[in-house]
């Protein structure tokens, strides 16, 4: 592949481009190509000195999502809970946690967004609740037998083992033993009581918190754990999720949120089957889901043009825009995962502890933001992606929070690598987070990573970041691509409003199309000729 020129414009097959005729009235709609900026609030931006972030600090700083390009703001939990899984563990669906804010200060913060052009997406979490929530208050107390358990997946045990020999997505048994001696199930920690779908209470008091919601003007739902919610106790893979169940559950929250304008609801589905997923993206279920395929896939051209011609193969026939995923707050940053040499990465296998290259993950995090945000469809960036944050790996046992680290005995670090308060100013921790002593420890190094540093630097991630978005926001987002004949190790398409892509995994230059002008590149070019690990948009139409 040394040196091989990219034979210009010739097209390939085209990926389609007829929209499902239920889906012709959804054409243009803002979600469809949406940049969406996924806010961890605890690590986003403290208001009050706290070390935690908050509402308030991140009201103060809508004017940087707002200049970065952010169409809408996805924020993770931000309820009432005793944080045993960073607030996935819900004691108050209809409240605010105090260490955030206030319910008055969502609201402001909901339209002050919107004053700015940003919509606001929530996450609800329906798979389980919290043991401080009142209703699993209130089965505990009731005991065995009675309607308040119903609502949760009690059960009695065999003899001293669990009732069944279900396990914990965090590790250890996905069983609690309560003191009358009946058993509870969570699929994840045990402070995460997983409630009862069969039970109509449930489904009826969700319409309820996605009315409360909706009639406060959040513009999309995420849905945590979608998959999951439905469970077949007799079965021995009844907990492994996506029973047939779940697709009626959906439709009834669809019909709630079509009820209102504009609102949508996003699925967090973790499902290797591309056909049992785009089910959960039919017409009148959910709007869009994140692409974890994607997510999943190692730097490397065939795995990539195979999540891509997957992925739209999976949306295009059902007229559901595809989304780009590179992060989020379960996962290790791009800038460590692309920087090791491992084939793939999922879920559960993090891959925590192989040595990652950081000069090398920085390029290709870098070339791999080209490429998601040139795709067709929506885009998700994770809080820190933009300044191309590293994975923090020596955060000390004692100070790490997330269950997955205890539940393993502390073998396995979990996610809060990934979670660590962003850098925003200045020259030592805590870098304009806030005031007080942020809740995980910042790098000292962070201090050439803060917001404040890379707006200055044209050459930064930052300042990459907001260029891709400003002209994705003009010219890309939903609809089709065309790929483009390439080397095996070049991915190369080009969209609709003439807008080509070339991404060079291989380890050699190649060749640019002879007839197009540059509009933006992840690194320095070398000649007519595009590096290794980088990617470049150009204008060719
Ligand atoms: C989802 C969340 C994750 C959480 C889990 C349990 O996967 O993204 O952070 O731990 O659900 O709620
Ligand atoms: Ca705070």
């Amino acid at each position: 592949m040394s040196g091989s020129a990219i034979p210009g414009t010739t097209p390939a097959p085209a990926a389609s481009a007829e929209t499902a005729p239920e889906r012709r009235a959804e054409r243009g709609a803002w979600w469809r190509g949406a940049a969406i900026y996924q806010v961890y609030l605890r690590s986003f931006a403290d208001g009050n000195g706290d070390g935690i972030g908050d509402l308030a600090g991140l009201r103060a700083r809508l004017p940087y999502l707002a200049e970065l390009g952010a169409d809408a703001i996805w924020l993770n939990p931000w309820y009432p809970s005793p944080m045993a899984d960073g607030g996935y563990d819900v004691a108050d669906y209809r409240d605010i946690d105090p260490v955030f804010g206030t319910l008055a200060e969502a609201e402001k913060l909901i339209e002050e967004a919107h004053s700015l052009g940003i919509r606001t997406i929530i996450d609800i979490v329906p798979n389980h609740g919290s043991v401080e929530q009142e209703w699993f208050v209130r089965a505990l107390a009731a005991g065995p037998g009675s309607p308040e358990r119903e609502r949760f997946w009690f059960r009695d045990g065999r003899g001293d083992l669990p009732p069944n020999d279900w396990r914990s997505i965090f590790g250890g048994p996905a069983w609690t033993r309560v003191p009358d001696g009946q058993w509870y199930l969570h699929l994840f920690d045990p402070g995460q009581p997983d409630f009862n779908w069969d039970d109509p209470e449930v489904a009826a008091e969700f319409h309820d918190v996605l009315r409360f919601w909706l009639a406060r003007g959040v513009d999309g739902i995420r849905i945590d754990s979608a998959a999951l919610i439905v469970k077949d106790f007799d079965s021995p893979t009844g907990a492994d999720g996506d029973l047939d169940g779940v697709h009626e559950i959906y439709r009834g929250w669809r019909r709630i949120t079509d009820s209102y304008e504009g609102r949508i609801l996003i699925g967090e589905v973790w499902l290797p089957d591309q056909e049992r997923f785009a089910r959960y993206l039919r017409p009148d279920e959910m709007h869009t889901a994140f692409n974890f395929d994607f997510l999943g896939r190692a730097w490397d051209p065939r795995e990539l043009r195979a999540s891509i011609e997957l992925t739209l193969a999976t949306h295009v026939p059902i007229g559901a825009p595809p989304t780009w995923v590179l992060s989020n707050h379960d996962v290790p940053r791009p800038v460590t995962r692309y920087g090791r040499q491992v084939t793939s990465f999922s879920h559960a296998d993090r891959r925590d502890g192989v040595p990652s290259d950081p000069v090398l993950g920085e390029r290709r995090a870098r070339a791999a933001a080209l490429l998601a945000l040139a795709l067709p469809g929506s885009a998700y960036v994770y809080q820190g992606e933009e300044l191309g944050l590293p994975e923090v790996d020596d955060i000390p046992g004692e100070l790490r929070q997330d269950p997955i680290w205890t539940r393993s005995g502390h073998t396995v670090p979990g996610r809060d690598g990934c979670r660590v308060p962003l850098p925003w100013s200045g020259q030592e921790p805590p870098f304009g987070f806030g005031t007080g002593k942020p809740w995980l420890p910042q790098p000292a190094s962070w201090k050439d990573l803060t917001a404040e540093a890379q707006a200055a630097d044209p050459g930064s991630m930052l300042s990459l970041y907001r260029q891709a978005l400003r002209i994705r926001r003009a010219e890309l987002g939903d609809g089709v691509l065309r790929w483009l004949e390439a080397g095996e190790d070049v991915l190369a398409f080009t969209r609709e409003s003439g807008l080509t892509c070339v991404v060079n995994l291989g380890p050699d230059p190649v060749r640019l199309p002879p007839h197009g002008a540059v509009l933006l590149a992840s690194g320095p070019l070398d000649g007519d000729r595009l590096p290794a690990d980088t990617a470049v948009w150009l204008r060719t139409g």
